[in-house]
């Protein structure tokens, strides 16, 4: 039986917009998903888990199952109405109670300063791609890091590949973009400017605890052994990979890097510059980094695909319904004989293992690593207050063994957050797509530990992964 290390941090994670709720109380700004999902009119991210009053009950639960780590993010919209200018005191009191709360419970807090959520007022002017943006970003990141002295662990960003994917190449995210590569190689470099540019805050200014940023990676393998699909996989892992990692540990684009970005914009039509000064800041965060957070639920197969691009999210859980096919980089497919989720994300754990000697190899410069999501997506049924999901159980075991034989062949991986600790909105499935540890009653917001949640507590108890 595979064991995990005794000082090992079994969390859960969170996000503000997805499990808060409270989305105009408090004192608290507009982001542009309020509108885009009231447009939508699929559902709202009100009241979500109601976390903004439920904490206490959370934390409870957390310690009561042995969580001994919870992921959450801040609101930058509860701190900053307007993203910049006055200070929400409201927001600022909302989030030291909770951070005591939590340590009162003895729950160690990683506190995400950017999930997703860029207040309203800056979104509009172009959110990322406007460099203005990146400028409030750290003003808000030192603000953050003056007044909640108490936190330990700081990450930037929550999955910048994602964030620039989503809202300019499938537009599932607003402002509802698509296929525009170039958009998306832009939000992706100046992000990881933001997030080099808030370290070097970070460290400057000699603040206690660590920062780190998160970044969603999922590990790409050729469809074939032809030479055409290796290629396409090497497309594809450069831009939603290679260029995060040699951005945050390399500070600047490896030679790789460079020739698969040139190789996808020309085929594109258009071309792609980097502010050369912004290697500067890059070059100074890069060994400054304490932690690499790693967001990880699936591998691709990648195919070679020269038509144009063609992606359909399945957002219903319907099996079979997506699509993902980009012009210049790659088709990815599903491989006959390996099991995928409703929402067809592929189980693959041996891709985590894979991600994690890949990192200990090429970028030696790392120091930790902290799985900072990891969890199945389920439609959860709840028979006499029970919820059985062993689906569920048995996908994060076979993750976790995974991760238990990287740990064993040396990368220094030191927790687990699954994803996510109780049943929250997920930004373009609702309501019906569950992770949660608790399932959520969302008219009741009851909370009720499913199986895995009792299956997590012994192995946070016994570090033993066992069926
Ligand atoms: C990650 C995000 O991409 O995956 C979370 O950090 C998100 O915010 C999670 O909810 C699961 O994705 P989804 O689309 O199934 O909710």
């Amino acid at each position: 039986m595979k064991t995990l290390p005794d000082d090992f941090i079994f969390g859960g994670a969170t996000a503000a917009y997805q499990c808060e709720g409270a989305t105009h109380e408090g004192g608290k700004g507009p982001v542009a998903w309020d509108a885009f999902l009231e447009k939508q009119g699929r559902f709202l991210a009100e009241p979500a888990s109601d976390f903004y009053h439920k904490y206490p009950i959370d934390l409870e639960l957390c310690e009561k199952f042995g969580v001994n780590g919870i992921r959450l993010s801040i609101a930058w919209s509860r701190i900053f109405p307007e993203g910049t200018g006055e200070v929400n005191k409201e927001g600022v009191r909302y989030y030291h109670e909770v951070l005591s709360e939590a340590k009162k419970r003895n729950v160690k807090v990683f506190v995400t300063l950017h999930h997703f959520d860029t207040p309203k007022a800056l979104f509009d002017e172009g959110d990322f791609l406007n460099r203005q943006t990146i400028d409030a970003f750290v003003e808000y990141a030192k603000f953050c890091f003056e007044e909640f002295k108490e936190v330990e662990y700081w990450s930037t960003f929550n999955e910048i590949y994602p964030i620039a994917t989503n809202q300019y190449l499938n537009g599932t995210f607003p402002p509802g973009i698509t296929y525009d590569l170039k958009k998306v190689m832009t939000c992706l470099h100046n992000m990881l400017y933001a997030h080099a540019r808030a370290v070097n805050v970070f460290k400057d200014g000699g603040y206690k605890g660590q920062i780190g940023v998160v970044h969603s990676l999922e590990t790409k393998y050729p469809a074939s052994m032809s030479d055409e699909d290796i290629h396409a996989a090497f497309l594809d892992d450069a831009l939603s990979i290679r260029m995060l990692l040699d951005g945050t540990f390399k500070g600047r684009y490896s030679k790789e890097t460079l020739s698969a970005l040139k190789e996808i914009s020309e085929e594109n039509g258009f071309e792609i510059h980097f502010p050369e000064a912004d290697f500067v800041e890059m070059e100074k965060a890069k060994d400054r980094n304490d932690y690499l957070g790693i967001n990880h639920y699936q591998s691709h197969f990648v195919k070679a695909y020269h038509g144009e691009s063609r992606i359909h999210h399945n957002g219903t859980g319907d099996k079979g319904t997506s699509a993902y096919a980009v012009k210049g980089i790659g088709e990815r497919i599903y491989k006959e004989g390996l099991p995928r989720t409703d929402w067809d994300w592929l189980i693959y754990p041996k891709g985590l293992y894979d991600l994690l000697i890949r990192i200990q190899t090429d970028y030696p410069n790392y120091k930790a690593i902290y799985i900072t999501e990891n969890g199945m997506g389920y439609k959860d049924e709840f028979v006499d207050g029970k919820i059985y999901d062993e689906p569920r159980i048995d996908y994060v075991k076979q993750y976790m063994e995974a991760l238990a034989d990287a740990i064993a062949d040396g990368v220094n991986v030191k927790g687990y957050f699954l994803w996510s600790l109780m049943d929250v909105f997920s930004w373009s499935n609702g309501y019906n797509k569950r992770y949660g540890l608790f399932y959520v009653d969302f008219d009741t917001q009851k909370r009720y530990p499913k199986q895995s949640a009792y299956w997590y507590q012994g192995l946070a108890r016994t570090k033993e992964i066992r069926d």
